[in-house]
Parts: structure tokens; C-alpha cells; sequence
């Protein structure tokens, strides 16, 4: 939801690696960009509707230069993706020019407060406010950090939002329920909502608070906290290489990031347990952790919300109680508070606004994020934090770090269970041991041509539906929502069950149905489900492993992974419906790595 960047320099480098900031950032937004760079009188503001390569042009048009600047990506909230709409905002002078990600509540009281004072205002947004909330301090005489510091102190909501003003060689800047990390470099210091925005030119970040303010320059930063008490935010490496947050040769992130999930998978389980299946080692989470919980609640959206879903079943299926819920549900119906409730927060970014919620609603319980970014605001707002290691995940369509998200779970759950329970689960050696083949397997699926020839075959349908049980049924939705946000087709996932309680009316020779088999004793029913299908004329495609009996003759097509235990073969048929819809979006020509109306981080 809007990424912001800045580039603190003393050389006249600002633009240039603006937009390097801004092109690793666009996954945050792409409907609208701009920068400012600042002058020793005034700003030089240029911004554009369209993605960066609009801005790009206009830039190489009309070349701008200078040291010391700002740039911002879209996802609109307020007004439509317009020139005026996009940001840098600025006052009436061209003095200060502001970027911002987040939501301003009050803006429309500020609004009308600054029009009536004379301030004109030439866009729909809620960030305008804030060059003219710094214009007002300026004018009654502050400095430059006291007039910015007086504007946030004014604004309500969420907000990462930084400034440059005329004939200061610093950008200030402030954090409140938006991402923001500092950059830090000899000469040259960064501002982003993202580490990638600036991996290739620093690897050393410090990470903001909520209610930090900072003043960057080019030799540092200070940084105050809500109370206007100077802080130290310690500066850490980070081990991304900045290759990885390139396309590496692949026509789309979405695909390097598909190809990428045997290395994600194995960082993701090395160390943590062993190919005998004996050990749960989780860094953090010693044996006996989780003793007194009597209950799991999941929270998550989207993917991470599959996820969540498929980790209940792990859970269930080891004796421990556990439910998930969309953390938009959670936050506003919280269950009621019991003892030994154990809250586990699901979350790709670690910035999800509705997840955060949802951890902030439960806060009387212990929480604990499962996440791939470190120092994401979630891993500050729980209270324990559990790492997936997947690496950078540019692809507004997550597909790595899901499957890195089952596997960091599937060992978490394992662990639960023996300090719960007391012992481990029945099969948790041949579970554990199939773990540590999974990268190996994932790679035999990504590297088949399957998936393409379905793909192929399957283009001018009326919709797509997918079914599964249990794990499979986590697969099936996810395989939906993979499919629809890259196809832009109608795509829906069931339980297998459900069908014949209603869905099965829109079953027709039309309508392909992808079957996700787990491999196991459930699979008798989902076979049943099938010829149920197959009698209404519906064409099946079955994602199975080889376990999986009889379908030769019931299914028209087959997917086929190879066999694991039956709790895995999900992470590996999510691989082929991921790849299934990259092809078909492929063919229908659609923009892949940033899917229409969607952002990568849904920070609002
Ligand atoms: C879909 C997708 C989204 C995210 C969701 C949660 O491909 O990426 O559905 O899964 O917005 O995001 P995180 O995991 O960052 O909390």
C-alpha cells in the first residue's frame, strides 16, 4: 500500500537512485509515482499517474537532479490515480513536499481548518494536509524539525511519511503503524518502507518505531521517540543478497519466486529438525515453551490466512485445539479471552493492518508472529516471533513464502504438540523426515512441464473451481485465489463436501474442476466427489501423488507430485496450481507480478 524511499547524499545522485528505490518498492503500489529533490530554494517536484516507467519518461524528458530527495509509489485511498493525486504533496509555496503511506483520519477537519486559514489544496488526498500543517509551523517561526514534528504531532491514523524542505540538506521523517527503516551508509543515508528500496547501496538498517521521529542527513540520523526523547535505534545487517530482490533472468518475479521455493524451503526447515525426523529445534521455542496452552488461534489474510488454515488441520490432527480466522473477523468479534490461549499471527510482510488488529484485539493473550520479515511491525507487536526464511518476496501473488509459512508451521505445530500432549505425534519421524525432502521434491514439480500443458488446455472456461479436505482444502482455496488474482477469471475453492450442498449448480462442461488429493485415508471421499463431478460433465484435474489409487479412468487430467506423507503433499500440489496459474495468466496476457487493483502489503 504505497511505498515511500529517500536518498540522503552529498552527490548529485538523487533522482537516479530514487528510482532504483522506487522500481524495488513497486510491488507497494503501481498506480501513480513521483520524487522531489530539494533545492536551495524550494522543491523540484515530478510525478505521474502510471507506473515508474511513466515517471521515467517524463523524468528523461525533462532531466531533474540533485543530492538530497524523496519518492513515493501509489495504491490509492484517497482519489482516484491522477497526476494531482500522486505525491509528493507540497504547500502552497513549493517549499515542502511530502510523501506519505498510511491513512490520515482527521485530515477532513484539518483541511477545512488549514482552507479557512488560506491554504489552497490541489488534490483528493489526505497526505496534502501535511505540507501545509509544516508550511503553518514554518510561518510562525519554527525550525525546520519542530515545524515537521508540530505537523505530526497534528495527524491521527496510520502513517510512514517523510519531507524535504527548501534549502535543508535533510529529510525528516516519522513512523505510526506504517513501515519505515532507515538505511545507513558512510556518506549517503536512505529512508523506505522496505529494505530492498535500497539493498544495492546499503545493507546495514535501522528499524523505526511507532511514534519515532528522525531527522536523516547525509553523514546520519537522530531519531526522537512520541515524547520528543532523543532515542538510539541500533543499526543491524541484513543478509538479503540484493540479487535476490531482482528478477535473475525470469520474465516475472512471480515465476524466479515459484523456482526459488526449493532454497526458501530448505532455509526454512535446516537446523530445525533432522532427515531421521528426531529433532524439533526451533531457535527461540525450547521443549517445554508452549506447556499450559490449551488452545490455538490462527489469524491471518489471504494466502497467509491458507495457510493459517492448513496449520489448524496440523494441529487438530495432533490433539491440540486450534482455529483459524481471517484476522479482519478477529479484530472486530475477538473470542473472549481464556487462559492458555495461544495467538499466532500469520503474516508474509509482517506489516498487514488487519493483522496487526487483530493481535492488538487479543492483546491479553500470548502472541506469537510467524513471519519473513525481520523487524516487520508485527514481529514488534507480538510478543514472541518465529522467522520463515523464505527471502525477499517481490510478487504481489505470494508463492514462496507460503509454502515456507506450512513448513516453518508444520515444525511449530510438531513442537506444540510434544509440550501439550507430552509426546510426539504418532508419525512424527516419517512427518519430520519428509519435511527435509520437500526442497527436492518441489524441485521435480517446478521443473515438470505439466502444469503448463493444463494451463493450455483450459483457457476459455467459465470458471474454475477447486476442491480439497483438510490440508487440501487449504490448497484449493489458495490455488482459487492464486488463480483469480493473476487470470482475472472467476475461480472459487470448496471442501470437497461442500459441493453437493449448492456449488455443484454451476458445475459444467465449462467449468474445470481441480481436485487436490492429500494422499490418504480421505481420499476414498474426494475420489467420491470427483465421479460426482464427472457425472454432471465437469472436467477434472486431479493433483495428486502417486498414493493415490484409482483415479485413472475418474480424472480427466492429472497433476502428479511425487508421494510424501500425506500432511506434505499439499505444500507440493500448491506448487503445481501455482504454476498452473502463472501459465494462464501467461496466456491471457495479464500483468502478472502486479495484479490490477492489488498491492503487495495491505498496510490500510
Ligand atoms: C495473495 C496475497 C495476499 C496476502 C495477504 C496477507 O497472493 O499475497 O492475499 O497473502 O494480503 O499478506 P501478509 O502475508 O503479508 O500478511
Amino acid at each position: 500500500m504505497c511505498g515511500i524511499v529517500a536518498r540522503i547524499g552529498e552527490s548529485d545522485e538523487a533522482v537516479d537512485e530514487l528510482l532504483a528505490g522506487l522500481d524495488n518498492l513497486e510491488y507497494r503500489g503501481y498506480d501513480s509515482a513521483g520524487i522531489a529533490v530539494q533545492r536551495d530554494c524550494g522543491v523540484d517536484v515530478r510525478k505521474r499517474a502510471g507506473g515508474i516507467d511513466t515517471l521515467r519518461n517524463a523524468l528523461a524528458a525533462a532531466p531533474s537532479g540533485g543530492a538530497v530527495g524523496i519518492g513515493h509509489t501509489r495504491w490509492s485511498t484517497h482519489g482516484p490515480p491522477t497526476d494531482a493525486n500522486a505525491h509528493p504533496h507540497t504547500d502552497c509555496l513549493d517549499d515542502v513536499a511530502v510523501v506519505h503511506n498510511g491513512i490520515i483520519e482527521n485530515y477532513q477537519r484539518l483541511r477545512q481548518e488549514l482552507s479557512r486559514a488560506g491554504h489552497v489544496f490541489e488534490s483528493d488526498t489526505d497526505t496534502e494536509v501535511i505540507p501545509h500543517l509544516i508550511e503553518s509551523a514554518l510561518a510562525d517561526g519554527a525550525a525546520p524539525a519542530a515545524a515537521f514534528r508540530a505537523a505530526v504531532d497534528r495527524i491521527d491514523g496510520s502513517y510512514a511519511v517523510a519531507a524535504v524542505i527548501g534549502g535543508r540538506k535533510a529529510v525528516y521523517a516519522a513512523r505510526n503503524d506504517s513501515p519505515l527503516v532507515v538505511g545507513a551508509g558512510d556518506s549517503t543515508q536512505y529512508l523506505a518502507s522496505d529494505v530492498p528500496a535500497f539493498l544495492e547501496f546499503t545493507d546495514r538498517v535501522a528499524y523505526l518505531e511507532d511514534g519515532d521521529v528522525v531527522r536523516v542527513t547525509p553523514s546520519g540520523f537522530t531519531v526522537t521517540d512520541a515524547d520528543g526523547e532523543r532515542v538510539r535505534r541500533a543499526t543491524e545487517t541484513v543478509d538479503w543478497d540484493p540479487k535476490d530482490t531482482g528478477k535473475g533472468g525470469y520474465d516475472h518475479y512471480m515465476l524466479k519466486e515459484i523456482n526459488e521455493q526449493p532454497t526458501a524451503l530448505g532455509r526454512s526447515v535446516s537446523g530445525r529438525t533432522d532427515s531421521a525426523g528426531s529433532t524439533v529445534d526451533l531457535d527461540g521455542f525450547p521443549a517445554g515453551e508452549f506447556e499450559g496452552v490449551d488452545r490455538v488461534h490462527l489469524v491471518a489474510m489471504g494466502t497467509s490466512y491458507h495457510a493459517a488454515m492448513y496449520t489448524e488441520a496440523l494441529l487438530a490432527r495432533r490433539g491440540v485445539p486450534a482455529r483459524a480466522f481471517m484476522s479482519s473477523e478477529y479484530a472486530s468479534s475477538p473470542p473472549p479471552a481464556e487462559d492458555g490461549t495461544l495467538v499466532i499471527a500469520i503474516s508474509q510482510s509482517g506489516e498487514t493492518a488487519d493483522t496487526i488488529a487483530a493481535v492488538r484485539a487479543a492483546r491479553a493473550e500470548r502472541t506469537l508472529v510467524v513471519t519473513n520479515v525481520v523487524g516487520s511491525s508485527l514481529t514488534r507487536e507480538c510478543d514472541d516471533a518465529l522467522l520463515v526464511r523464505a527471502g525477499p518476496e517481490i510478487g504481489v501473488a505470494a508463492t514462496k513464502s507460503f509454502s515456507s509459512q506450512v513448513a516453518t508451521l508444520s515444525l511449530l505445530s510438531e513442537r506444540i504438540r510434544r509440550d501439550v500432549v507430552g509426546t510426539p505425534s504418532p508419525d512424527a519421524e516419517a512427518f519430520l523426515s519428509a519435511l527435509t525432502r520437500l526442497p527436492d521434491q518441489v524441485r521435480q514439480v517446478v521443473e515438470s512441464p505439466a502444469a503448463e500443458e493444463i494451463a493450455d488446455a483450459f483457457t476459455d472456461s467459465e470458471a474454475y473451481f477447486f476442491i480439497g479436505r483438510g490440508p487440501g482444502h487449504a490448497v484449493a482455496l489458495e490455488g482459487a485465489l492464486k488463480f483469480k488474482e493473476i487470470t482475472y477469471e472467476h475461480a472459487e475453492g470448496f471442501t470437497a463436501a461442500e459441493l453437493k450442498h449448492g456449488p455443484l449448480a454451476l458445475v459444467t462442461e465449462d467449468t474445470p474442476v481441480f481436485a487436490v488429493f492429500n494422499g490418504g485415508s480421505d481420499d476414498t471421499e474426494t475420489l467420491g466427489n470427483v465421479k460426482e463431478i464427472r457425472a454432471r460433465g465437469g472436467p477434472v484435474i486431479a493433483v495428486a501423488s502417486g498414493d493415490t489409487p484409482d483415479l485413472e479412468g475418474i480424472a480427466d487430467h492429472v497433476l502428479s507430485v511425487p508421494s510424501t506423507h500425506p500432511e506434505l503433499v499439499g505444500v507440493l500440489a500448491n506448487v503445481q496450481l501455482q504454476l498452473v496459474a502463472y501459465h494462464a495468466a501467461r496466456r491471457r496476457g495479464r500483468s502478472i507480478d502486479k495484479p490490477r487493483n492489488l498491492a503487495k502489503s495491505v498496510t490500510v
